[in-house]
């Protein structure tokens, strides 16, 4: 197992066993973070951020620095020769040579693939439209692995915009793939997790899947509650919008119900899907969530580069 070289585009490019490598280097680091300082020094992860972000692209930053690395790259296209009209395959062909690793988010779909196909270093999909968000999977799985205990087994909703929400889509595929998963999708109906995407899932891997429009309904069997935040960005008439923003919103009224050791997990931004009298309930997790993503990046990035780190011994 060798993940020396890769690219991660979609969760799926690695195999179970390759994604528990990552899970075991990222536990060691999280037990022992200051051992881990040092082992990317004389690296540079390049950002190539084509839209925003804040937990994404900060965190990977964090991630190489905290590893003794450097960072260089832009986070808004627009201070960049992209600007004067540069291609993806140029400006990625450039910065493969600037740096070692490179992180790309990108509004439209298959972006990052096709940069890898010009990449001389790993490239990494940080989200490209309402596709894909691999390395917010493993924050996800690793958030469910350190809180849970174990990641397969879990009875776990969906709720939000589940049409455009590439967390979702990257977790459920992923989540998929692990023994027993059961899903509940809650969604109002123009916002349903996208019908070639959960026939796949049903046949390929025979996956109980419970849709709803109602968020209360279920809440007594949920074990993982992952919320998400209407994409306003995705949509293309602001009227569809303002309708649909406020579908869900998640107060401390609406746990009543739910299991004592529920997770709620969220990727972040929230804007009202979560009520603010929500965070202090000990079920929330989702800023814990963040704070795991700089040990899953830290972990990814060792393993592309190959540096020399022991994920099994110490
Ligand atoms: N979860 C996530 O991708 O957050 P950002 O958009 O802030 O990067």
């Amino acid at each position: 197992m060798n993940l020396k070289g890769r690219h991660l585009i979609d969760p799926n490019d690695f195999t179970l066993e390759e994604l528990d490598e990552v899970f075991k280097l990222a536990d060691k680091m999280i037990k022992d973070r200051n051992a881990y300082s040092k082992i990317c020094q004389g690296r540079i992860l390049g950002t190539c951020f084509y839209e925003p972000s804040t937990r994404t692209r900060l965190s990977f930053e964090s991630a190489m620095l905290r590893m003794g690395g450097s960072i260089l790259g832009f986070s808004d296209a627009a201070t960049s020769s992209v600007s004067k009209g540069e291609s993806i395959a140029d400006t990625i062909r450039v910065l493969g040579s600037y740096a070692d690793v490179l992180v790309m988010r990108h509004p439209k779909e298959g972006a990052p693939k096709l940069a890898s196909e010009f990449s001389t270093a790993p490239v990494i999909n940080g989200g490209d439209g309402g596709h894909q968000h691999p390395t917010q999977t493993l924050t996800d799985l690793l958030t469910i692995n350190q809180l849970k205990g174990k990641i397969e087994g879990h009875t776990v909703a969906f709720c939000g915009d589940l049409k455009f929400g590439r967390t979702v889509h990257s977790l459920i595929s992923t989540l998929s793939r692990y023994a027993k998963s059961k899903f509940i999708l809650i969604s109002p109906i123009e916002l349903k997790l996208p019908e070639s995407l959960k026939v796949n899932l049903k046949r390929k891997y025979d996956i109980e899947i419970v849709e709803t429009e109602d968020l209360e309904k279920h809440m007594a069997e949920i074990d993982i509650l992952y919320m998400t935040r209407i994409q306003k960005e995705r949509f293309f008439n602001e009227a569809d919008y303002t309708r649909l923003k406020d579908s869900y919103i998640l107060n401390r009224n609406k746990l009543k119900d739910a299991k004592p050791d529920m997770m709620i997990m969220h990727p972040l931004p929230r804007v009202n899907e979560i009520g603010y009298d929500v965070d202090g309930d000990p079920r929330a997790v989702y800023f814990k969530q963040a704070e795991y993503g700089i040990y899953a990046r830290m972990a990814l990035m060792a393993l592309l580069l190959g540096v020399d780190v022991d994920v099994e011994g110490r």
